[in-house]
């Protein structure tokens, strides 16, 4: 109770656009934790690891979490909704102190979020808004709109000087609520062009799960009922790049076709600068998972959490934080993933693409 006061107060505070603090109900285990009986244990509840992405994003929480004296127990619900609900089940039971989510399905998992909150432990909502609950505590992510006007953006400079392009346009997952904010930034890019027919979108679909053998599908599909005549793929996601680009490849169109993506995976950065895709955004992942390893470890404390702003989520505002993106082609390739860390040169400039 005193948990849900102070999250309605911060969200006052928030709404006259100062800072916010959190802290987490009880005094309980502030106090084991400020005593060190106990080390911290943060959950983490994954959808799925076959994007490469997440594995930074783990590795990154749990040795900055180590750090600041904490540990992480993990669970990958291989992008099934009934087990990302027993992970979290599993999470509560292991008494962890905080909880990290990144949901499959962001409206199915407000359940978790329910769960955990009776069981008195914060969550905190990992790059994708988990949807429809106000027992939400904090959100962290990148500025996901902003991502998918990155990628219009590119893709619309790239084809200017091609009249009336065409191009196809692959959605990310329908259960992830980021699928919907990547398609909001590009519409604000591409739809004042659509309207004044200056561009059109030929074929587009949504890739379930972000499976890229479904973007693979997706790029056939449009192949087969509209020929080989457009310009660009639109792909809101490197996984899903990597299949449109496999697509490419069978109808000897590699190089040919505007490329975007975003995540930058290894493969795609080796395709940028091999030239069989163009652009993908940069977000610094470790940024984001340390943030979250700082702030989930100070809920868990009761140390405050001061977040700049909030995000609506169908029950109410939750407080977010966001980390800094950058738009990566083969040009910037070597002042920000290669200088960052992110990929060494050798990985990105050794090895073939695909
Ligand atoms: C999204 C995320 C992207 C990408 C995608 C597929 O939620 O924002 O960066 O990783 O999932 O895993």
């Amino acid at each position: 109770m005193k948990y849900r006061i102070g999250l309605l107060i911060a969200c006052l505070v928030l709404s006259v656009g100062l800072g916010l603090t959190l802290s987490k109900s009880g005094s309980g285990d502030s106090a084991k934790a400020a005593n060190g009986d106990k080390k911290i244990l943060i959950g983490l509840s994954m959808d799925d690891i076959r994007n490469p992405r997440w594995h930074k994003d783990r590795d990154t929480l749990i040795a900055r979490a180590a750090e600041l004296g904490a540990e992480v127990s993990v669970q990958v619900a291989n992008s099934n909704d009934t087990k990302q609900i027993q992970d979290i089940q599993s999470l509560i039971t292991q008494e962890v102190d905080v909880m990290v989510i990144i949901p499959h399905d962001g409206a199915a998992m407000a359940k978790g979020v329910e769960l955990a909150h009776e069981a008195g432990i914060p969550t905190v909502s990992y790059d994708r808004l988990i949807t429809g609950t106000d027992k939400l505590d904090l959100y962290v992510t990148f500025d996901n709109v902003k991502v998918g006007e990155l990628q219009a953006t590119y893709l619309v400079n790239a084809l200017k000087d091609v009249p009336n392009p065409k191009i196809v346009r692959l959605l990310g997952s329908k259960s992830d609520n980021n699928a919907f904010l990547f398609k909001e930034g590009q519409d604000n890019i591409l739809m004042p062009l659509v309207e004044a027919g200056k561009l059109e979108i030929i074929h587009e679909d949504w890739c379930d799960s972000w499976q890229g053998s479904i973007a693979k599908q997706v790029v056939n599909a449009a192949i087969t009922k509209h020929g080989k005549n457009f310009h660009g793929i639109l792909s809101s996601a490197d996984v899903l790049s990597s299949g449109a680009s496999k697509a490419l490849e069978e109808e000897g169109l590699s190089g040919k076709i505007v490329l975007t993506g975003q995540d930058a995976d290894l493969v795609a950065c080796q395709r940028i600068v091999q030239g069989t895709q163009d652009q993908t955004v940069y977000k610094p992942i470790p940024k984001l998972a340390e943030m979250a390893a700082e702030m989930a470890y100070n809920l868990a404390t009761g140390k405050p959490v001061i977040v700049p702003s909030g995000i609506e989520n169908g029950a109410g505002t939750v407080p977010m934080k966001m980390a800094e993106i950058v738009s990566v082609t083969k040009d910037n390739m070597m002042e920000t993933i290669i200088a960052d860390g992110f990929h060494s040169k050798e990985d990105v400039y050794s090895t073939s693409g695909n």
